[in-house]
């Protein structure tokens, strides 16, 4: 049966890991897939994940099933998280789910289940793994202009204009901060704006939280979460702890659905359960369970707090320490957009064949679309990186 299969593409992200891998020059560097990198290059465990972690085994009794829906403590603190006090509780359910791709795909088989043929409208361009994950599902994706490729500015008139005339009921992608590619977010009255829109054509937002923390803080970085959840009936919420506490392979994430009356939750909550039933049975526990000893424990979350602030930090000096070694090696060469966006990512703004010759001659790896991962930076390895892009301009 399986002769008949044809051999796939290699991700366009995940791919990238494998070749910078087999790749033998000591010089080369990695600014593809998203993962935070410290000054030595490495993907730390956080030390509250160690702590907890070490918790976690000294005091688990049982790995008996929990549930479809994951730990309730957890669930509830992760709710805090993301909403604060935004949403009123009684119409709002989350749920525990495998990474945030995870809750992407539940989010929309769930969205299948309400609704017949839904549309999402994503953003161009999105996250390279939103379209087919979210379209393989069964979901039809259109597109709202985002990003001004040629400006490095967001298209806010185009996308509002673009929104005010998608239909009534459609639902709406959007990154909550750090955009994953460009790394461009909305101010604060433009996410104000874009509410209004979906206030006005009914619009359902569906939100993609899977960086909280690495552009302002915990809580700024949930503005837009907020402010919809305290303006609109209806929303979806998937967020990761991938990034935030570094559990990339355990899998961590949620699903949050505000629903417009409280008298849904109780339906949801059982189509949820019966759908992740069908889907993978239950979320895995282990990195939710010290998730939960963190954020539960007033000293390890003050840590942990002190823990996404240093990794945003080192974030921001890595792209201003870009900025400037780019504008001493190629000054004839505008990078300052560098300088505007959020979080590990932004497009360096060179073409493909740049990109295919950075690789190929300088062992720099990064997206075709020029998307970098800014953690991949280094004291060490910054010079030869601006000298290499500058070779290639
Ligand atoms: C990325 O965009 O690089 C990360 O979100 C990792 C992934 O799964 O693609």
């Amino acid at each position: 049966m399986f002769e008949s299969l044809q051999p796939m593409p290699a991700d366009a992200i995940l791919g990238l890991i494998v070749e910078h891998r087999n790749d033998p020059r000591p010089e080369k560097i990695d600014l593809g897939v998203g993962v935070y990198r410290d000054a030595s290059g490495q993907t730390p465990v956080p030390d509250t994940v160690k702590q907890a972690e070490k918790r976690l085994l000294a005091t688990q009794s049982s790995k008996a099933y929990i549930g479809t829906a994951g730990d309730a403590l957890f669930n509830a603190s992760m709710q805090a998280l993301t909403f604060d006090a935004a949403a009123p509780d009684d119409r709002l359910i989350t749920i525990q789910t495998p990474g945030g791709s995870g809750s992407l795909r539940v989010a929309a088989g769930i969205v299948l289940r309400a609704k017949e043929n839904p549309t999402v409208w994503v953003s161009t361009p999105t996250w390279a793994n939103h379209e087919p994950l979210l379209g393989g599902a069964g979901m039809t994706l259109k597109e709202y202009p985002y990003y001004d490729r040629h400006g490095h500015v967001i298209q806010i008139d185009a996308m509002l204009e673009t929104l005010r005339a998608a239909p009534k009921g459609d639902l709406v992608l959007f990154h909550a901060c750090c955009h994953n590619p460009s790394g461009l977010d909305p101010s604060v009255e433009q996410w104000r704006a874009i509410t209004d829109v979906l206030l006005e054509r009914e619009l359902v937002p569906f939100i993609d939280l899977a960086y909280q923390g690495f552009a302002k803080n915990l809580d700024d970085d949930a503005f837009a979460i907020r402010h919809m959840a305290s303006h609109l009936p209806e929303m979806i919420v998937t967020s990761s702890c991938s990034k935030n506490f570094g559990l990339y392979r355990d899998r961590v994430g949620t699903l949050s659905v505000l629903v417009a009356s409280a008298a849904t939750v109780p339906i949801l909550a059982s189509q949820l359960s019966h759908y992740v039933r069908t889907l993978y049975s239950m979320p895995p526990d282990h990195g939710a369970a010290i998730v939960s000893i963190i954020l539960n424990d007033d000293d390890l979350r003050a840590q942990w707090i002190g823990e996404v602030s240093e990794m945003r930090d080192r974030i921001h000096d890595m792209r201003a320490l870009l900025s400037d070694a780019l504008k001493a090696k190629a000054p004839d060469h505008d990078f300052s957009h560098l300088l505007r966006a959020n979080g590990m990512f932004c497009f360096l703004g060179v073409t493909a064949e740049q990109v295919a010759r950075l690789k190929k001659d300088y062992g720099i790896y990064m997206v075709d679309s020029s998307r970098i991962n800014v953690a991949g930076i280094t004291a060490e390895n910054v010079d030869y990186l601006a000298s290499s892009i500058a070779a290639v301009l």
